[in-house]
């Protein structure tokens, strides 16, 4: 998958594709990745990128002209163009799938009050929210996102892992627990021990139920209608 990100600050971002899991997928090829910084395509000796808001009102607005010769340098009006922005649609998991299917993205992270309307227009295919907070960075939001689909990539992380994780049958994960057995007095539960996988299975499943109806009820209302749920369930049947 190529992404290309849009930014007034590449540096926040440049760190993020040197580390770990995704330093280890540009390393192999499965992510190329592209910063564009929107400052390299202003004209005027300043290099100024923001302007007042036309009607008045608080905040800076980023131009249309740098934005959108940033845009055309990387061919954006043939691309998928994501914008983060918090009056987006909200990003979930289904939306994390969707996004994982296309070869090419580009993100375009806005800054202050946003970007002008006539380049939504012109050049963004989704607005996309990750959560109903205002963040000053675009590219905080941006990394949310592709640290999300990458990860759902081929290749990337094991099957396993992923069908093993919260939202990926709409329950919450069953908590973990790691060497050594005893940690300053506290035990890890027996059934862990016992070496009896079917027993595992439905002690990790009545944990997620748990740990879902005790904080987001709405997923487990959710989950019930799940296929993949009750399927899951069908065969650790408890008799
Ligand atoms: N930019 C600022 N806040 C944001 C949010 N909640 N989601 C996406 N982009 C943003």
């Amino acid at each position: 998958m190529k992404l290309k990100i849009v930014t007034l600050f590449p540096a926040i971002v440049q760190l993020y594709f040197e580390m770990s899991t995704m330093a280890r997928a540009v390393k192999r090829g499965i992510i190329e990745y592209t910063l564009v910084n929107i400052r390299d395509y202003t004209c005027d000796k300043h290099k100024t990128c923001d302007d007042n808001p036309y009607g008045g009102g608080v905040g800076m607005v980023i131009l249309p002209e740098p934005l959108g010769c940033a845009l055309d340098s990387i061919d954006a009006l043939h691309k998928h163009v994501v914008y983060v922005t918090p009056s987006g649609i909200p990003f979930t998991q289904d939306k994390a799938l969707e996004l994982s299917c296309e070869k090419e993205i580009v993100f375009i992270c806005g800054r202050y009050e946003g970007v002008d309307q006539r380049i939504i227009d012109r050049y963004v295919d989704d607005e996309v929210s990750i959560g109903d907070y205002v963040l000053s960075s675009g590219e905080l939001a941006s990394l949310v996102i592709i640290d999300t689909v990458y990860r759902l990539i081929d290749g990337v992380i094991s099957t396993e892992s992923l069908d093993e994780e919260s939202f990926s049958d709409g329950l919450l994960e069953y908590p973990q627990y790691t060497r050594p057995e005893e940690y300053r007095g506290m035990n890890i539960p027996d059934v862990l021990l016992s070496g009896h996988h079917k027993h595992i299975q439905q002690w990790r499943l009545t944990q997620r139920i748990a740990k879902t109806l005790a904080v987001r009820p709405d997923l487990l209302e959710r989950a019930q209608k799940n296929d993949s749920f009750a399927k899951k369930a069908n065969e650790l049947s408890w008799n």
